[in-house]
């Protein structure tokens, strides 16, 4: 058997695994969610979980990937045979269902470039952009072909393998997207009125905590660190054993949390700054930031920057989700990459056109009060915390001391909490995950 691909440097690993994690869910899920659930409340229970149940299962997953240098499915199947591959397979599966919903949101970003450059969203007033935005989402035919535009991009990058498509790609967008971020967030908090927006978000309001907002909370923490669907076992498979692990899971889940705080401080105070309403929904991005944009100083270039944020944001995860269900079929279906990766894009189409279509072109993908769409963004925040406690159970009360010795490299790299890592996993995570889930759906 060929010997699997490495990654290149540490660097190239925390910039992908960054990559992966740092997407749609941090710059566009992240502050319409906080703005909808009372901004800094929100926002302690989303760190609150990051901390507790976050962290340890990002090293846990990273370990059981480097340990085996498997995908999710055959990494259970060595580690320990019996139904825990089961695992691994609803991991491949949330895969194909997030990857499915992800490109028709991305492909909205490719859209928007554009229209940011040609004009048409120069208007300040909000129910002229959002007859824009629901005219395109509406056109079946558009939001299709942005969604295959996306997914074609997805798919040159992953084509590439690890070295030379993955890494490569990270290492040079992953920088980028933190300059564009930092520019735009210092043209936000230098608006004027920008103050309020401050306030929403650091001043909690826990009158709007109730059930729903621990479920919201849980799943954006899962989501965004691309947690309980073995995304972060893949990466670690193709991780060196000299790689430190605690050291690089710190730094992703580092980053990743630092570019959702700054996503929350980019948009929040502009959506103030203008008055507008941060309790706008998914349309917070594409109507009310528009709206944003057309008032300031060269809005169209700083516009166009921030669509172009969320696109590179949207690929480097989008190809971490391909990667998985591509790993999958190289590994335990020989299947050659390139075919994996035709076969899984195509899949995934087929399961995305729903949810493209549920916009406005076609009604009866609308059903129970919510799009196609939306059902499948809210099954995977339940899915992602539901393998996330799986995983937790399987490293607490199968592997044990076995992946500490794993994350150790047999006691060469220090991890001091280690007897901590492995409470949380087998105490805290399951029953704490379990709670949340149980909380929110009663
Ligand atoms: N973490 C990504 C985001 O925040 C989404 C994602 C979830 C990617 C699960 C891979 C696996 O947008």
């Amino acid at each position: 058997m060929q010997s699997r691909e490495n990654w290149g440097s540490r660097f190239g690993f925390v910039m992908a695994a960054a990559g992966s994690a740092v997407g749609l869910g941090n710059i566009w899920k992240f502050p319409y969610v906080t703005g909808e659930n009372g901004g800094g409340a929100f926002l302690i229970l989303y760190l609150a979980f990051i901390l507790i149940f976050g962290l340890s299962l990002v090293i846990a997953e990273m370990a059981i990937g480097r340990m085996t240098q498997k995908n999710p499915v055959g990494a259970f199947r060595t580690l320990a045979g019996g139904a825990w591959p089961l695992i691994g397979y609803l991991g491949v599966a949330t895969g194909f269902i997030i990857l499915s919903f992800y490109i028709v949101i991305a492909g909205w970003t490719v859209a928007y470039m554009v229209f940011m450059l040609s004009g048409h969203l120069a208007s300040t007033d909000s129910a002229q952009i959002a007859e824009v935005f629901t005219g395109y989402i509406g056109n079946g035919a558009w939001s299709v072909t942005t969604a295959v535009l996306f997914m074609l991009a997805c798919c040159a990058v992953v084509v590439g393998g690890i070295g030379r498509g993955i890494e490569r790609a990270s290492r040079l967008l992953m920088p980028t997207l933190f300059v564009m971020l930092l520019i735009l967030v210092v043209r936000a908090v230098t608006l004027e009125g920008a103050g309020e927006g401050l306030a929403f978000y650091l001043k909690p309001d826990f009158s709007k905590v109730t059930g729903a907002t621990f479920t919201a909370a849980i799943g954006q923490a899962f989501f965004s660190l691309s947690l309980g669907m073995g995304a972060l076992i893949t990466y670690g498979s193709y991780l060196s054993r000299s790689e430190r692990l605690p050291g690089a899971a710190f730094m992703v889940v580092g980053l990743d949390t630092l570019v959702a705080v700054l996503a929350g401080f980019m948009i929040l105070p502009a959506v103030f700054a203008y008055a507008l309403d941060p309790a706008a929904g998914p349309g917070l991005t594409f109507i009310t930031l528009p709206v944003v944009f057309a008032q300031m100083p060269a809005g169209t270039l700083f516009g166009f920057v921030f669509f172009a944020l969320l696109f590179v944001a949207a690929l480097t995860s989008a190809v971490s989700l391909l990667e998985v269900v591509v790993a999958y079929l190289v590994d335990e279906k020989q299947l050659s990459r390139a075919r994996a990766v035709t076969w899984s894009a195509m899949i995934c189409l087929a399961l995305g056109i729903p949810s493209a279509l549920s916009q406005g072109a076609v009604d009866s993908l609308v059903f129970g009060g919510q799009s196609f769409l939306d059902w499948a963004a809210q099954l995977t925040d339940i899915l992602l915390p539901l393998g996330g406690l799986l995983t937790a159970l399987f490293v607490g009360w199968v592997m044990g001391p076995r992946l500490v010795r794993e994350i150790t490299n047999d006691g060469d790299v220090a991890f001091p909490l280690a007897g901590v890592w492995l409470f949380v996993c087998r105490f805290i995570a399951p029953l704490g995950i379990a709670w949340v889930l149980i909380a929110g759906l009663i």
